[in-house]
């Protein structure tokens, strides 16, 4: 039994409509798109660009600072700017957030943003957008990243202690990310990031010092490597000295992280794990010579697909958080 000609356009006419509703819905009701504030606030994403430039500009060490800065929000609470509470018991002051900076260039392009619009764009997804602008400013890959989180109403010391941490395991490694809806490339990939930025020589002494089982220093550092990283960071000397995590281009972002690590270059022990695992191994090489030089993969398109995702992790959208007024307090 055939519908007639007209019943059919009807049919199409409604199904249309129903479509362009969702569409316009849609980040209402809760998922994230490219653009969510390019009619409540079209010049958002640009002003988050000139201050991130601005703030580049006059320090360089910045651009790994907001990339960092994305990740440990993205991975206490949610991608909902629960990192950036100020205050004694807030989730900022956990030790496994030691040293991640950068919260003055988010609040300074908050303060611009709510000067031409109002309560409408969440400190959330300057973090995000943040990260975005450092990585294009590293000579990174640029992209387009969805919007619309909205600002946590949390912040806690105590739920930083689930974050990775350099001395895990490569099964804990894997679960945490896991946890997170990350896969084992998506592992490989964000640990990528290290391609730009520095470490304290507090997160090497075990490394090379007392590593177990046995003590002495990590078998699988390049042996070309051993004696740089020493005398950098000597036994019993200062841990604040910072020393690149990506040897030979820690100012650009590229794949040389990844080529570093599987030479034995890899300067941070959960780096250097990961080529100690035959899977994880298998995903480093295959951004290595022939065909990824040529054909691919490449290191940096796919870095995108896997940073897009850990941005969506645990997201408020819709009616869910609130979007604060300033970064560092609720409203
Ligand atoms: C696999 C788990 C990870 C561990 C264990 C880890 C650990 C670390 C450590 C110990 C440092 C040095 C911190 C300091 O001394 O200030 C660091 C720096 C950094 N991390 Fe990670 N990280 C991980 C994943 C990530 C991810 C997923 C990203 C981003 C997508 C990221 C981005 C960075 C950046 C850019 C820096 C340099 C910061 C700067 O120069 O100020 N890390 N990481
Ligand atoms: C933080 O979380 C812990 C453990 O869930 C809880 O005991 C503590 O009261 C919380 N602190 C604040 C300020 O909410
Ligand atoms: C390493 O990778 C393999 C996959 O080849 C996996 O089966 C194994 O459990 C991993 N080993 C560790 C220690 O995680």
């Amino acid at each position: 039994m055939a519908f007639p000609s007209y019943v059919k356009t009807i049919f199409y006419s409604i199904a249309m409509i129903l479509a362009l509703v969702f569409s316009l819905l849609g980040p209402a009701m809760g998922q994230l798109i490219v653009g969510f504030y390019s009619s409540t606030c079209p010049n958002a994403e640009e002003i988050v660009s000139s201050v991130v430039q601005e703030a580049v500009q006059e320090d360089p060490t910045m651009a790994a600072a907001l990339l960092r800065l994305h990740y440990h929000d993205c991975f206490v609470q949610g991608c909902d700017g629960s990192i950036l509470i100020d205050g004694s018991d807030a989730e900022r002051q956990a030790s496994n957030h030691a040293g991640v900076r950068g919260f003055e260039v988010i609040e300074r392009a908050k303060a611009q943003i709510e000067d031409v619009c109002a309560g409408v764009v969440s400190c959330a997804d300057i973090v995000v957008l943040a990260a975005r602008d450092a990585i294009a400013l590293s000579n990174g890959p640029q992209y387009q990243v969805p919007t619309g989180r909205r600002d946590g109403q949390r912040s806690n010391v105590s739920d930083a202690d689930t974050m990775p941490d350099s001395g895990d395991s490569i099964q804990l490694l894997k679960a945490k990310f896991g946890e997170k809806g990350l896969s084992e490339k998506d592992l490989v990939l964000l640990t990528g990031a290290h391609t730009i930025g520095t470490t304290a020589c507090f997160f090497l002494e075990r490394r090379l010092y007392d590593f177990q089982p046995g003590g002495g220093s990590d078998p699988t550092i390049n042996p070309q490597l051993l004696p740089e990283l020493k005398s950098q960071c000597p036994q019993n000397g200062d841990v604040n000295v910072r020393l690149g995590l990506d040897r030979g281009s820690d100012q650009t972002f590229d794949v040389q992280i990844l080529h570093n690590i599987r030479d034995g270059f890899g300067v941070l022990e959960s780096d250097a794990k990961l080529y100690t695992n035959e899977s994880t191994r298998q995903i480093i090489d295959s951004y290595s010579g022939f065909p990824s030089s040529t054909f691919g993969p490449f290191f940096e398109r796919d870095f995108i697909d896997s940073i897009v995702r850990m941005g969506q992790i645990g997201v408020k959208t819709g009616l869910n958080g609130e979007i604060r007024r300033v970064c560092s307090a609720f409203n």
